[in-house]
């Protein structure tokens, strides 16, 4: 049992599969910080398209987005009216803006860049260096905590995924055919699972959770449980 000790919690997975859903309740029922680390590589993204370092044929100017990496600043401030953290680039909370297709097109390219991963990662594990947190990528399992306490690997089928995320930006007002939606999710999940630099891949340790018949509620429970274990490990 460890009373006082907080402890790592990885929450791993597909694009669009109800991972930060899941990370931010146990956050909140824990007292934990989470962290979204998607909104830091979908910043970094914006960063690209407001800088002119995206052309037309969406190819991306790394050698200078490489040389401009020491200008983006990303902080997560708390929102007192929502009680959750937002993400903020360069002082201008931009939590709406990362989340929009164009963003969502372009990010799996910025963050298969080994620079923007070596970046990422370095400020992602000073953010965990006390512990009692609650962490939800692509590779916090894998490469930021490899250590993590508890590690969980979250995926549903690519069709629910996308009607979930279809949902979610329809309730935002942004209208975008479902077709749309599933190619981006298949292509991200490409891109994701192929890339050279920390591929989404399943920690050997980590418990797999396929989502996609349980309600928000059961798997927030479910997750909680597996919390209980782990600290009483
Ligand atoms: O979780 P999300 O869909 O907001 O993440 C956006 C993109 O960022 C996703 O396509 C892959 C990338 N990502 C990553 O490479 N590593 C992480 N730890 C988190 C996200």
């Amino acid at each position: 049992m460890k009373p006082n000790n907080k402890i790592v919690i990885a929450v791993d997975g597909h694009s669009s599969c109800g991972k930060s859903t899941m990370a931010k309740a146990l956050a909140q029922r824990t007292g934990y910080i989470y962290i979204d680390s998607g909104a830091m590589y979908r910043a970094v993204t914006l960063f690209c398209i407001e800088n002119g370092l995206v052309d037309e044929q969406q190819h991306i100017d790394e050698a200078g987005l490489k040389a401009r990496m020491n200008e983006i600043c990303i902080e997560f401030r708390n929102n007192p009216e929502t009680g959750g953290n937002e993400t903020w680039l360069n002082g201008r909370n931009v939590e709406q803006q990362i989340r929009n297709m164009e963003v969502s097109n372009l990010v799996s390219p910025v963050s298969a860049l080994k620079f923007v991963r070596t970046a990422m990662t370095a400020q992602q594990q000073s953010m965990g260096r006390q512990k009692g947190i609650v962490m939800d990528g692509r590779d916090i399992g894998t490469t930021v905590f490899p250590d993590a306490e508890l590690k969980i690997f979250v995926t549903a089928s690519a069709e629910t995924r996308a009607k979930r995320r279809w949902d979610e930006l329809k309730l935002k007002g942004q209208e975008t055919p479902y077709e749309a939606v599933l190619e981006n999710v298949r292509n991200r999940d490409y891109i994701d699972q192929n890339r050279a630099e920390s591929p989404l891949r399943k920690a050997d340790d980590a418990i797999l959770l396929d989502n996609s018949a349980l309600t928000p509620e059961e798997q927030n429970d479910w997750l909680y449980q597996q919390f209980l274990k782990a600290l009483s490990k």
